[in-house]
């Protein structure tokens, strides 16, 4: 049976460059809402080689993310799955963006776990937002309640997120509470999961050119005189690191996040 590889958020940005990289002879599944987006996306790939196969989601249902899993499982083995889907703070309000980035993360990790084997590996898309938290105001206690209770784990997190008056702040709130939640739930279920073979962690990117990143890049165009690149990365660089820290070969690479933002966070907290 063929390994397949299934990168959610894979037809466009960090997503796409990501499969780019993989192996040429693993099945390549991307996933995402927009049908014709992940067709064009497939086209390129095909292009260059790959077998490509495409499938409708949205990471903020579970059945969708069941679907999706049990899609990919009926394919071939499922090696490696790259969580890319998410939104930024001036793409969708604070509900919106807990529902995708921090839910989403909880059922494409429980999902997959059910049809992946040893040997594999999950890695969580995350942000250098995640560590721009004071560590007094990051719920942990919140944060166990969203695999027990999803809606008091929105309404407190949304309570959080009121506390700033202006409405972007609110969304770049909520956005960096769950690239935050992201990177401990990645954590907390490489120890749960590396009993099974299952590889778990994260990687956060800085401010990155892709379409989402040039959205955001006046907002977050502060945090690059920090770097020590002074400069917004490639989709090509971010998608080489996802890559390389998803393959197999990097099997002691567990219970960690790769902090990947030319050295802005390092920058802005020690020098
Ligand atoms: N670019 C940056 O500066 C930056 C920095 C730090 C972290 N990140 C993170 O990196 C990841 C990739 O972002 P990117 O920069 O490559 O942007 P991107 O090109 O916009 O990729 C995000 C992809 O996620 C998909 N997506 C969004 N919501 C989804 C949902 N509910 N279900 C399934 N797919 C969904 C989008 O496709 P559809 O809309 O068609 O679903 C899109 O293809 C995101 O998690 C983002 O938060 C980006």
């Amino acid at each position: 049976m063929a390994d397949v590889c299934v990168i959610t958020g894979g037809g466009s940005g960090m997503g796409l460059a990501a499969a780019g990289y993989m192996p040429k002879s693993k099945m390549i599944v991307i996933a995402g809402r927009t049908v014709a987006k992940l067709e064009k996306a497939a086209e390129k790939l095909r292009a260059e080689g790959f077998e490509v196969y495409t499938k409708a989601c949205d990471t903020s249902d579970r059945e969708s993310v069941k679907v999706l899993a049990e899609y990919a499982a009926s394919l071939g083995n499922v090696r490696n799955v790259i969580n890319a889907a998410g939104l930024s703070p001036s793409m969708a309000d604070p509900e919106k963006l807990l529902r995708v980035n921090a839910l989403g993360t909880v059922y494409v990790n429980s999902e997959f776990r059910k049809v992946m084997g040893s040997g594999s590996v999950i890695l969580d898309i995350s942000s250098n937002s995640a560590y721009a938290l004071p560590s007094v105001i990051i719920p942990k206690r919140t944060y166990k309640l969203a695999e027990t209770d999803e809606e008091k784990f929105l309404k407190k997190l949304l309570k959080l997120c009121r506390l700033p008056k202006d409405k972007y702040k609110q969304s770049g709130l909520a956005y960096a509470l769950s690239k935050n939640f992201t990177v401990r739930y990645a954590g907390k279920c490489a120890f749960e999961y590396g009993g099974e073979g299952i590889r778990v962690l994260s990687l956060s990117p800085g401010l990155i050119s892709t379409d989402m990143g040039n959205t955001e890049a006046e907002e977050g165009a502060q945090m690059l005189r920090y770097g020590a690149e002074k400069r917004m990365g490639t989709p090509e660089e971010l998608g080489y690191a996802i890559a390389t820290a998803a393959d197999e070969r990097n099997g002691y690479l567990a219970g960690v996040d790769i902090l990947c933002d030319g050295g802005c966070t390092f920058g802005k907290r020690y020098t």
